[in-house]
C-alpha cells in the first residue's frame, strides 16, 4: 500500500518523512489549505498547497467531497488545533465532485435529511462516530462471550416457525423470474410459498438457539431478525440486529446476572476504544440539549450517563411490585407520565416503564415475573399465587431514554406444562416438533435472552431516533436501496 491512514499520521513523530495520503475534500480555503479526511478518524489532515506552482485547471477541481491524492513532507503544524500537516508535492483528482449537485454544505444538516443521502451521510462526523461505536460494541459482544466459552451459532433467516407466537412476520414468497406468472389482470401471482412449504423472516434465533444449548451448553446468536410491525417510533425497526445467548442449566437469576454482566461489559469497551467519539457525540448531544427549554434538559451529559450504568446495580423488581409502585405514584403536573393507575394483568406502556426508570429507580431495572397472559408460550411457569395468579419467569431489562432493551426468560422445561401453554394460546404441536425434541430428550433448565442491538448502541451513541444508529434503516417507510 502506498498511502498511510490519517490516524496514524495525526500522531506521527517523524517529521520531514515523504507521505502519500487518500482521501475526500471536507474544505478548500484561501486556494491553499484542503481539508482531507478518509474516514479513519473524525479529525481531517491539513494538505496546503504551494498554489503560485500550482495549475489553476487542477485547483479548481479540489471541491467539497472530491476524492484526492496527495504526496508531501509532513511537517509541524503552525495552525490552531492541528499538530501535523503535509506541505504538498504532487497533487492528483481521483474523482471530482461537481460543487452545484454536491448535497452537502459545511454546515449542520438535519439527520431526516442525511437519511435521505444514504451515501454521504456516512461522511459526517457524526455517523463516522455512531459506526465505529456501533462496531466496538459489536466487536465487544463476541469477546464477551468468546472469552466465557460461548459458541457463536448460525441459526437461520428463513423460517418455518414463528420464535415468539406473536404472529409479526414477513412472509417469504418464491417468484420463477424467467416465467413470472400473471394474474388475469397482468399482475405478478406470487407463488406463496418457499418450494412448498410456508415459510417467513425470522423474528428470532432463540428456538434454534435452544437446540443447540441443550447440546452445546452455552451458544448465542447475533443476526439480522425482523418484524413486521407497522410501528413508526423511534424505537422500532422491521430489520434490526439482535444478541440472543442461550445457556443449560441456568436459572432466571443466572441469567439477569449475565444480561448485566454483558452490557456493562460493552459499553466499558466502547467508552475505552472509542474515546473520541463518544466525546464527540457528547459534544452533539449537549449542542442539541441547548436548543430545549431548561426544565427539559438532561442534567448528565453521555459519558456520565454511561459511567453511571456501569457503576450502579441494575434495580431487580418484580412486575407485581412494580405495578404497586405505579398504583402509588402519583402523575405529575407537566403530564409527562400520565397513564399511571395500572391493573395487575396489564403489559406495561412506555410511559410506566420510564416512569420506573427515569423517576422511580432512576437507574436501569430488570423487571420479572411477568403475567403468563402477555408474555411468549415458552416461558417458565411459576407457581400461581396466593390470589391464583399466573405469572411466568419472565425478565426485561428497561434502561433510562430507551426502554426496553433486553428480553428473556427461564424457559419451561417441562413437556406436559409446555404442551399445555401451546395449546391455549393456540400452537399445533406438529409445527415445532423438531423444538419439541429439547424437551424429549435429556430436558433441564435453561434460560436465555435477547438484546436489541440498536437499542444497546442508541443508548450508548446517545442520539435518539433508531433509523441513526443502523447503516441502511428498514423502517415502512424505507427499504429501496
Ligand atoms: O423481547 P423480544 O421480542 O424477545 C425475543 O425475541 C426473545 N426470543 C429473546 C430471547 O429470549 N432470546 O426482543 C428482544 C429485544 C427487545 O428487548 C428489544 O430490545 C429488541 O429485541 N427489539 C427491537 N429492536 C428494534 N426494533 C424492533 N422492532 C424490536 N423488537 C424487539
Ligand atoms: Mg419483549
Amino acid at each position: 500500500m502506498e498511502h498511510t491512514r490519517i490516524k496514524q499520521l495525526l500522531i506521527a513523530e517523524d517529521f520531514g518523512q515523504e507521505v502519500i495520503v487518500k482521501g475526500w475534500v471536507r474544505t478548500f480555503r484561501n486556494n491553499q489549505f484542503i481539508a482531507i479526511n478518509d474516514g479513519s478518524t473524525l479529525n481531517n489532515i491539513q494538505a496546503v498547497v504551494d498554489f503560485e506552482n500550482t495549475d489553476e485547471q487542477l485547483l479548481r477541481r479540489v471541491t467539497t467531497g472530491a476524492a484526492v491524492r496527495v504526496k508531501g513532507e509532513l511537517v509541524q503544524s503552525l495552525g490552531k488545533g492541528q499538530r501535523v500537516e503535509i506541505k504538498v508535492n504532487e497533487l492528483t483528482i481521483l474523482g471530482d465532485s461537481d460543487p452545484e449537485k454536491y448535497p452537502l454544505q459545511p454546515k449542520k444538516h438535519s439527520l431526516e435529511f442525511l437519511r435521505e443521502i444514504a451515501h454521504l451521510r456516512f461522511r459526517t462526523g457524526t455517523f463516522n462516530a455512531i459506526f465505529k461505536v456501533r462496531n466496538a460494541l459489536a466487536f465487544a459482544v463476541h469477546q464477551f462471550f468468546n472469552d466465557r466459552d460461548f459458541v457463536y451459532m448460525h441459526t437461520p433467516i428463513v423460517t418455518g416457525s414463528d420464535a415468539e407466537g406473536a404472529g409479526e412476520m414477513f412472509r417469504v414468497t418464491t417468484i420463477d423470474f424467467d416465467n413470472v406468472p400473471r394474474n388475469e389482470d397482468g399482475t405478478v401471482n406470487y407463488k406463496e410459498d418457499f418450494f412448498g412449504k410456508s415459510t417467513n423472516l425470522t423474528v428470532s434465533g432463540q428456538l434454534e438457539g435452544e437446540l443447540a444449548a441443550m447440546a452445546l451448553g452455552n451458544i448465542y446468536t447475533f443476526g439480522p431478525t425482523f418484524r413486521a410491525e407497522n410501528s413508526n417510533t423511534t424505537r422500532h425497526l422491521a430489520e434490526f440486529w439482535m444478541i440472543e445467548p442461550e445457556m443449560a442449566f441456568y436459572e432466571l437469576e443466572d441469567n439477569m446476572d449475565l444480561a448485566e454482566e454483558l452490557l456493562k461489559y460493552v459499553i466499558n469497551y466502547a467508552l475505552k476504544n472509542c474515546p473520541d467519539e463518544i466525546a464527540f457525540l457528547s459534544n452533539r448531544l449537549l449542542e442539541e440539549e441547548k436548543s430545549k427549554p431548561q426544565s427539559e434538559r438532561s442534567e448528565m451529559n453521555l459519558v456520565d450517563k454511561l459511567q453511571f450504568v456501569l457503576t450502579n446495580d441494575f434495580e431487580r423488581v418484580t412486575y407485581t411490585d412494580a405495578i404497586e409502585i405505579l398504583k402509588r405514584s402519583k402523575p405529575n403536573q407537566k403530564k409527562q407520565f400520565k397513564y399511571l393507575i395500572e391493573e395487575w394483568g396489564a403489559d406495561l406502556q412506555s410511559e410506566h416503564e420510564r416512569y420506573l426508570v427515569e423517576k422511580h429507580f432512576k437507574k436501569p431495572v430488570i423487571l420479572t415475573d411477568y403475567p403468563r397472559e402477555i408474555k411468549s408460550f415458552y416461558m417458565k411457569q411459576n407457581e400461581p399465587d396466593a390470589q391464583g395468579r399466573h405469572t411466568v419467569r419472565a425478565m426485561d431489562i428497561l434502561f433510562p431514554g430507551i426502554g426496553e432493551m433486553v428480553g428473556g426468560s427461564q424457559r419451561e422445561e417441562n413437556l406436559e406444562k409446555l404442551l399445555a401453554r401451546m395449546a391455549e394460546v393456540g400452537i399445533p404441536e406438529h409445527e415445532i416438533d423438531w423444538f419439541l425434541d429439547t424437551r424429549r430428550f435429556g430436558s433441564a433448565p435453561h434460560s436465555g435472552f435477547g438484546v436489541g442491538f440498536e437499542r444497546l448502541v442508541l443508548f450508548t451513541t446517545g442520539m435518539s431516533n433508531i433509523r441513526d444508529v443502523i447503516p441502511f434503516p428498514r423502517t415502512p417507510k424505507n427499504a429501496e436501496f
